[in-house]
């Protein structure tokens, strides 16, 4: 089977690198490029990290282009205190090999959406989901060529990180979120209920270190500094790698069709999901195989 062509959309952010460095290191994926948004650390950062991580794993002609700075209502949320000051939590990595390209991620996602085949590129989001929710404002057509998007947000029956029951992608710009999850296009979310139960313990960390691999030991250091920021020292959950593993082996997730809107009020729960009747169905991971999920995520980045 030829590589399925992505893009990815991200925030890196901790467990965005971890996502990207499988991503690069999977024969079933080809990156045609990366697209970042502000979310985790802010724009300048997030793009920094995203031409570090590609220079770190040698794919520096992977074109970069930066998206949006802000939500498209309001202001974002940091965690830095999660990913470090430079996002990455200090990690040493080379510096990008390459400036981001000058078109803005929007309009570069639109210029390759209509020079390829409508069809062959899925959108894989890390972050919030303003790039994707601009791309279908501004470039409809464009849009409706997109393959699939698979996004990494929102919280069904598990508590959210950000308030009681919203996610920190999908909180941090609702309006964006709920545009892309009422497109009509074939979107999958992958929710805090299932990532959570994808967990990185120190072993883990120790076996992809041993495993003399480049992508292994960069893998293991970004984890380490994930524990660094983190109260539970036990184990981290690999939020955004499960958007990858689920488009390399869907058979691992357990998927179910639901119809979600989101809360874009301005309560404690703006962001979060409730079932709705209103909004078109969408496909929504709900459980996962945590164990095969880590094997094949420790099998392709060593
Ligand atoms: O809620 C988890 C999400 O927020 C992940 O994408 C993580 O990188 C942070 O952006
Ligand atoms: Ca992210």
């Amino acid at each position: 089977m030829s590589p399925r062509q992505i893009v990815i959309d991200t925030d890196p952010g901790l467990d965005d690198a971890i996502a990207i460095l499988f991503a690069l290191a999977s024969p079933a994926l080809s990156v045609a490029a990366v697209t970042t948004v502000a979310g985790n650390i802010g724009l300048e950062r997030t793009t920094r990290n995203a031409g570090r991580l590609l220079a770190a794993a040698g794919h520096d002609t992977i074109p970069v282009a930066a998206g949006a700075s802000q939500p498209l209502v309001g202001r974002g949320i940091s965690e830095e205190a999660i990913h470090g000051d430079d996002g990455l939590g200090g990690v040493p990595l080379p510096g990008p090999m390459s400036p981001p390209v000058a078109t803005p991620a929007a309009r570069f996602l639109a210029e390759m959406l209509m020079s390829r085949p409508a069809g062959s590129i899925d959108i894989l989001a890390l972050g919030p989901l303003t790039n994707v929710a601009l791309l279908l404002d501004e470039s409809p057509e464009a849009a409706g060529r997109i393959g699939r998007i698979i996004a990494m947000g929102g919280a069904v029956n598990e508590r959210g990180n950000v308030g009681p029951r919203s996610e920190f992608n999908l909180a941090c710009d609702p309006e964006a979120a709920a545009r892309v999850l009422e497109s009509g296009l074939d979107v999958t979310l992958v929710p805090l209920d299932v990532t959570r139960k994808v967990r990185a313990d120190r072993d883990y960390l120790d076996r992809l270190r041993s495993s003399g691999t480049l992508p292994g030991a960069v893998a293991a250091d970004l984890i380490a500094a994930y524990f660094a920021g983190a109260r539970d020292q036990e184990s981290r959950p690999l939020h955004d790698p499960c958007v990858m593993l689920l488009a390399v082996q869907p058979a691992l997730f357990d998927v179910r069709r639901m119809r979600l809107a989101i809360d874009c009020g301005n309560g404690v729960d703006r962001g979060a999901l409730a079932p709705s009747s209103e909004v078109p169905e969408i496909a929504v991971a709900m459980d996962v195989d945590a164990k095969g999920a880590l094997e094949l995520l420790a099998q392709t980045l060593t």
